[in-house]
């Protein structure tokens, strides 16, 4: 916000958000989509607590089960985790919610109503072989693998769903995509919405855009960590103690992401909103836009696509 910005502007920036978060029900949007999607959810589909497997128990397994619990879909000892013996940091994480773990997939596979492919893509050629009698709903997260060839390792008609959660799950605050399978239904995709809309938003998308949203949302967090870091690097050089750098720098972040979500306006517009004539803010935006901000974020998504892509194409061959 410039310094410069009139009262009289700012009220006004304060009526037209309050009208636009009232033409979208108020209550329910400042809970966020996730949040709003969530209750939805839980009201159409069977509320009968999920028996969940999940091979590999790494970071994502873990946000994912905290998820579910905190969202009343499963309960810690309804859920088992597949680790390795060494990973002694995600055997003690699923014991300290109350889950067993155990050193082989085998017991897992046939374990419960849903099976979590969660290991990374490079162990899946591993892992993939051992479902070959698998039959019941199977989720894979593992990035850059694509259906065809979960499908391929699975009996004929066992329902598949492709997932791309984000680690903001963790504080469920992810951003998921997923996508069928050719023997997922509805029953199947409502069951891996309702899954993921416990830890974020969840949307189902084409086979074919997993790729630009892995680029937007699974490594955007990066490309937002390394943002807040280089503000709170600007504003340390001009003299604020670091620890009240990344605390602003964090907060305007999320500031700025919930209102471009919860308002509806477009973010040039609110951008417009806080760049007044001649004041330092339109001087920052003028510097951003010589130094490529945007042609860099742009470059940043086509770079990663392109890699995933190339993932996914090595993927297929095996
Ligand atoms: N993190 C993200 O932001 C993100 C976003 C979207 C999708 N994903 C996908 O989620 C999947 C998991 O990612 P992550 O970040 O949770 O990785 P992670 O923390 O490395 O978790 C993978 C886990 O699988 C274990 N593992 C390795 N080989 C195994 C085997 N043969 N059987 C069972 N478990 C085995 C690993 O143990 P060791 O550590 O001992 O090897 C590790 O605990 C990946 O496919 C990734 O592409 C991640």
């Amino acid at each position: 916000m410039t310094v410069g910005l009139k009262t009289m502007e700012f009220l006004r920036l304060g009526r037209r958000i309050r009208r636009r978060l009232n033409a979208r029900n108020v209550s329910d949007q400042l809970l966020g989509d996730g949040e709003e999607k969530r209750k939805r959810i839980a009201s159409n589909v069977d509320t009968k607590m999920l028996k969940i497997g999940f091979i590999g128990g790494g970071k994502m397994a873990q946000a994912l089960a905290k998820g579910f619990i905190r969202a009343g879909l499963s309960k810690g000892e309804m859920m088992l985790a597949s680790c390795l013996p060494n990973d002694t940091g995600s055997i003690d994480a699923f014991q300290e919610i109350g889950s067993s773990t155990v050193f082989s997939n085998e017991p897992v596979i046939n374990y419960g109503d849903v099976l979590i492919l969660s290991v990374k893509p490079q162990v899946m050629p591993k892992v993939l072989p051992e479902l070959k009698n698998y039959t019941k709903l199977l989720l894979s997260i593992a990035m850059g693998v694509p259906l065809a060839s979960i499908e391929k390792a699975v009996p004929a008609g066992t329902p598949v769903i492709r997932v791309m959660p984000n680690v903001p799950a963790i504080v469920g605050c992810g951003a998921t995509v997923y996508t069928r399978g050719k023997h997922a239904g509805d029953k199947e995709a409502e069951i891996a919405e309702k899954l993921f809309s416990s830890v974020g938003v969840c949307e189902e998308v084409p086979e074919n855009l997993i790729d630009p949203v892995t680029a937007l949302a699974a490594s955007g967090p990066a490309y937002v960590y390394m943002m807040i870091e280089a503000l709170a690097d600007g504003a340390v050089k001009m003299g604020l103690m670091r620890p009240t750098a990344y605390k602003l720098a964090a907060q305007t972040v999320l500031g700025a992401g919930t209102m471009v979500r919860d308002t509806n306006m477009h973010p040039g517009q609110l951008k417009d909103d806080v760049a007044s004539p001649g004041g330092c803010t339109i001087t920052a935006i003028h510097y951003l836009e010589r130094h490529g901000l945007r042609s860099a974020l742009i470059g940043a998504v086509e770079a990663a696509t392109k890699r995933c892509k190339e993932v996914s194409s090595h993927s297929d061959k095996n």
